[in-house]
């Protein structure tokens, strides 16, 4: 009866793949006799009738897919569709590509300085540029007002139409900021609607709602660093290294969770034997997905200090192993977060420790076991640890050029997200 009940509702076809598991199966081969009681013996999937079927995937689904467990518990109040499934993945994968654009706009925005032209926050008001040349001259006099005009003046002159390009830029990244938000919160709502958002999903998409708020928050706190005088009239005005290191940390943070929840709709999990060699794989994996983390990070406040004008060369730093600045502040651990020369030192041998641990995974994984889309994200892993490692010892030579710095800056988010699929190819099936 509960067979017949729960058939009703739903549609979608036994795979070739669930019949397989099906050879070795106790319970299910029960199920398939009852099946075939009903069917008059005929043996072939396809013929199932439509109650055996269902019986047959149900318990598949959950013995061998436990964590699809929530999604069948709903199925008894109201199913979520194949295709929804697909479509709210696809919505997950599209923000986190947004996210991705965004972090590609702040870079190109910081390295072309463009990102103290906009002096004030207002969410609805700063959504019109000026259009006036009056209003144009308006917001120029603004910009005056600040310390970056009045150091940039004080070496070149800055003309309305120089203000119009850094404008544009910054308006360009605040915009695309407030459209991320858009894409992820109309769908979400319409979505919700539809009760297409799974149990599970749901204070998952909270979290994001949170995170996204927080990141334009960041991303204010840290505009507002750079618009305070700075000690002296001849330092350049920029922005606080650890604001910078925050909102880029925010940001990939928020690219992972959105990547990593878009992903769970379209991978289906692997079947691999759960041995002790591909624990540590799995563990090497995520290990390996935090070191890219930490060295971005590193990354950030090197962008922040301006750290990759200083001591451009490699592998040595100006003919040195160790450069005798390396712990000129005091107290000391000030050396790590705030002299150039130690956040650079940091940066390049996290990065090369990083490479060589990617190097030595993939040297771990060659025999090892592993899914083939697993072994494909492990060759990829490695070629790109390689590329962005080049880009970034090329970006340090040429002294920070801004297409090979955005380039370095986008590669870091390629690398993090073959890491993430990695993992995610990796991920157990939950007891
Ligand atoms: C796993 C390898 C690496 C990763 C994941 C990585 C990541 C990053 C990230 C995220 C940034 C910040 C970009 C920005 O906000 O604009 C950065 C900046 C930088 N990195 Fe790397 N990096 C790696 C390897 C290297 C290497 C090997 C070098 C050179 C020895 C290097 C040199 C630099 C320089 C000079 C900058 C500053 C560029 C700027 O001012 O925009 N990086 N890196």
């Amino acid at each position: 009866m509960f067979h017949m009940k729960v058939a009703t509702r739903c549609t979608f076809q036994l795979s070739s793949i669930t019949a397989n598991i099906l050879a070795g199966d106790h319970d299910l081969r029960s199920c398939v006799t009852t099946k075939m009681k009903l069917n008059g013996g005929i043996k072939t999937h396809h013929s199932l009738s439509k109650q055996a079927s269902h019986c047959i995937r149900q318990q598949t689904r959950t013995k061998y897919f436990p964590c699809l467990r929530l999604t069948t518990t709903e199925a008894a109040g109201k199913t979520i569709p194949a295709y929804a499934e697909k479509i709210v993945g696809g919505w997950l994968i599209g923000c986190a590509g947004m996210c991705f654009g965004a972090v590609i706009l702040g870079g190109v925005t910081r390295l072309t300085e463009s990102g103290l032209s906009m002096v004030d926050w207002q969410l609805i008001k700063d959504m019109k540029p000026p259009g006036s040349q009056k209003e144009w001259e308006e917001e120029f006099e603004r910009y005056k007002q600040y310390p970056e005009y009045k150091y940039v003046s004080s070496q070149k002159e800055m003309t309305l139409s120089d203000f119009k390009f850094i404008f544009y830029m910054e308006w360009g990244h605040r915009m695309w900021g407030r459209m991320v938000g858009m894409v992820f919160l109309v769908p979400a709502g319409f979505f919700l609607y539809k009760g297409w958002i799974s149990k599970a999903l749901k204070p998952r998409l909270l979290v994001l709602t949170g995170l996204l708020g927080f990141q334009g928050f960041l991303g204010w706190y840290m505009v507002k660093s750079g618009l305070q005088d700075q000690p002296k009239d001849t330092d350049i005005p920029r922005v606080s290294q650890y604001r910078l290191a925050s909102h880029l940390g925010s940001a990939f943070l928020l690219y992972t969770l959105f990547l990593w929840q878009g992903l769970n709709k379209f991978l289906p999990y692997n079947k691999y034997p759960y041995t002790n060699q591909m624990r540590n794989i799995r563990m090497g994996a995520f290990g390996i997905k935090a070191l890219v983390f930490t060295t971005a990070l590193s990354g950030a406040f090197v962008a922040g200090l301006d750290a990759g004008l200083t001591y451009n060369s490699w592998p040595k730093m100006a003919d040195r192993w160790i450069p005798d600045d390396l712990l000129a502040l005091d107290p000391k651990w000030k050396n790590t977060f705030e002299n150039p020369t130690t956040v650079q030192f940091n940066h390049r041998h996290l990065a090369e420790s990083t490479v060589l641990a990617i190097a030595g995974f993939w040297w771990m994984c060659r025999k090892a076991p592993l899914p083939p889309r697993a072994r494909m994200a492990v060759n990829c892993l490695l070629g790109m640890s390689l590329i962005q490692a080049t880009l970034g010892i090329t970006t340090l030579l040429t002294y920070v050029p801004t297409p090979l710095a955005a380039s370095h800056q986008s590669g870091s988010l390629v690398l993090l997200s073959i890491a993430i699929w990695l993992c995610h190819e990796l991920r157990r099936l939950p007891k």
